[in-house]
């Protein structure tokens, strides 16, 4: 982590959000662990929250910031989530899920009173797509539901879209998520359509989730090297 790092400034004022006795949901990914790191040193200073993690990886590094962790079993309520991104486009619409944890990222985004998500201006785009989208699906008959998400994306606007099968980075094996699930990437260079392709995917049996998050994002915040610029809707 170094000061002048623009993730660390989205990071850091992602903090003036957080409160005494908050439970907050903790984001997968570098943008989000540096928010953990930060937030481990409030919590050392004497700050009470405790964290729902949305991978095994982030509950790792929260415990290693000294962070109380809670199981989303366990929380009644989630009054902040600060998390990544890997596009942000018009109306704070957002591609997650470029770590493979889009499915626990959304469920626990979708249960929180705010999501602030903190990024590098790279991650600000017109056009959601130029990311490839991950969707989430169960192992049964993934080639098959690859071929409907297919037809599922073409039908919501995006022309020829490649849907690929995620590999694990270490070895020729699929990636596997933390709810036992494939990832299928689907390179779409745009979607034109965000709401409708979120739900032409959702129609599709085997589609568990996809990484379109929509209407979930109030608060973005945007780190460069001097600074951060907080955008609210
Ligand atoms: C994890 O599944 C993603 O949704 C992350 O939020 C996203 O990949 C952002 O990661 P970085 O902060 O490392 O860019």
């Amino acid at each position: 982590m170094t000061n002048d790092n623009p993730k660390t400034h989205a990071a850091r004022a992602a903090l003036d959000y957080v409160k005494e006795g908050m439970i907050l949901g903790l984001g997968s990914g570098s943008t989000a662990e540096i928010f953990i790191e930060l937030l481990g040193i409030r919590v050392a200073a004497g700050l009470r929250v405790q964290g729902v993690p949305t991978s095994e990886q982030t509950a790792e590094a929260a415990r290693e910031a000294g962070i109380e962790l809670l199981s989303i079993e366990h929380a009644d309520r989630i009054d902040l989530t600060v998390d990544g991104a890997d596009e942000i486009g018009p109306d704070f619409a957002l591609i997650k899920g470029g770590g493979g944890r889009l499915l626990r990222e959304k469920i626990i985004a979708n249960a929180s009173d705010l999501m602030v998500v903190i990024a590098d201006e790279s991650k600000m785009v017109k056009t959601l797509g130029a990311y490839p989208l991950p969707v989430e699906v169960d192992r049964f008959g993934f080639s098959i539901t690859a071929k409907k998400v297919f037809d599922a994306l073409c039908q919501a606007g995006s022309s020829r879209p490649d849907v690929q099968l995620r590999q694990h980075k270490d070895s020729d094996m699929p990636f596997i998520t933390d709810g036992g699930h494939y990832i299928l990437d689907c390179a779409c260079v745009a979607i034109p359509d965000p709401a409708k392709t979120a739900a032409r995917l959702c129609a599709v049996p085997g589609v568990v989730e996809h990484g379109l998050f929509i209407d979930l994002a109030r608060v973005v915040i945007i780190g460069d090297e001097h600074s951060a610029e907080i955008l609210e809707r």
